[in-house]
């Protein structure tokens, strides 16, 4: 019996074929079967067991077998046995690779000359080396009249879809881990669900020191424009995650709320904003200016102004500088 394969490979190779069949046939979702299920991990224990079972016993049947064996039969056992398992081909295709003469022919390609000794052989470039060689020439030929001749695209509009790409992952990644908010990327929310969310949580946690109606109690009033502690979704949002001044009563909800209830509550508290409550609290805090609002709605909102002005004076040249009509 004369094995072609060493254990040492023969395990790892049935173990991992049998390991990558179980992973492949069941579906484990996300994870890899032998996490997600124990009795997947279970069965590779009890499969890489058998295995080295079945080489030790294998192992031992060959032993007995040999000490049945004439002193003739055991000395050819041995000698067929102590041969080295070899990769012909790969080893074929090594040498011819390498293209170096064996050392016997040596004699045919050294060179005349002779520096103290030491002599020169006319070696043929390694095979290797020259189909690498020719290699780097097609390809350089392709490349140049791919991208020189018929400028088929450069480094520039690479980067732009590559970047569009990514994008459009980034875009579809955030729509589907909603939950990864926090007060750095969080944006004010305005789909009906995330605001029908909002009112259940400010109901069920809110209420008690802020009003159904945001007009405050125990809690400033959330309908006015003053805030103690800042408007506008990103402020309102690491409120309700870090609570509100020491002793003041407002907890940090990011105990209690993951980072999209937070997100939908902060929406839904700032669409309290200009309502009327029946019981509105005293305003606290300062009227908050967004930082970030756009240069061009301040803008905008003058040259309305102006406009209002100058349409006044074409109809009515009866107004003077004060605004009093003067007849
Ligand atoms: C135990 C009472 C209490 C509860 C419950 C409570 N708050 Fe408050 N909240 C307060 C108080 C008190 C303050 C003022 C904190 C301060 O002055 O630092 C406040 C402040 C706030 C502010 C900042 C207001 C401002 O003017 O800056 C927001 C926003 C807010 N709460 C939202 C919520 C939300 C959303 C919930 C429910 C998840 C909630 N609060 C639950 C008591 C409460």
């Amino acid at each position: 019996m004369k094995n072609m394969t060493p254990w040492w490979i023969r395990i790892p190779l049935i173990f991992f074929l049998i390991f990558g069949l179980m992973e492949y046939f069941i579906d484990s979702g996300e994870q890899p079967a032998f996490i997600a299920y124990p009795m997947a991990a279970a069965f590779m224990i009890f499969v890489l067991l058998l295995l080295i079972g079945i080489e030790v016993i294998l192992a031992s049947i060959e032993n007995v077998l040999f000490q049945t064996l004439s002193d003739e039969a055991k000395e050819r056992y041995m000698a067929s046995s102590s041969q080295q398992w070899e990769w012909t081909w790969g080893k074929n295709m090594y040498k011819k690779l390498l293209g170096s003469k064996p050392m016997e022919e040596e004699g045919e390609i050294v060179l005349d000359h002779n520096y103290d000794g030491i002599r020169e052989l006319d070696n043929e470039l390694p095979p290797w080396w020259v189909y690498m060689f020719y290699a780097t020439i097609v390809f350089g030929v392709v490349y140049l009249l791919r991208f020189h001749v018929f400028n088929d695209y450069d480094q520039d509009t690479e980067y732009l879809t590559e970047v569009t790409l990514a994008e459009a992952e980034i875009a579809e990644y955030k729509k589907n881990a909603k939950d990864l908010v926090d007060v750095n990327t969080v944006e004010l929310l305005t789909e009906a669900n995330d605001l029908a969310a909002g009112k259940t949580i400010f109901e069920t946690s809110c209420v008690a020191c802020h009003m159904a109606d945001g007009g405050g109690g125990i809690g400033p009033n959330l309908t006015d424009e003053n805030w103690i502690l800042g408007g506008g979704i990103k402020n309102v949002f690491n409120t309700i995650s870090e609570g509100g001044r020491a002793g003041k009563g407002m907890v940090a909800w990011k105990q209690s709320l993951k980072p999209l209830e937070m997100a939908q509550v902060a929406s839904y508290v700032l669409n309290f904003q200009g309502t009327t409550p029946a019981n509105p609290k005293i305003a606290e805090g300062d009227i908050w200016i967004d930082p970030h609002m756009p240069v061009e709605e301040a803008g905008a909102v003058d040259s309305v102004m102006i406009e209002v002005e100058v349409d006044t004076l074409q109809f009515k040249e009866t107004i003077d500088e004060e605004g009093t009509v003067i007849e």
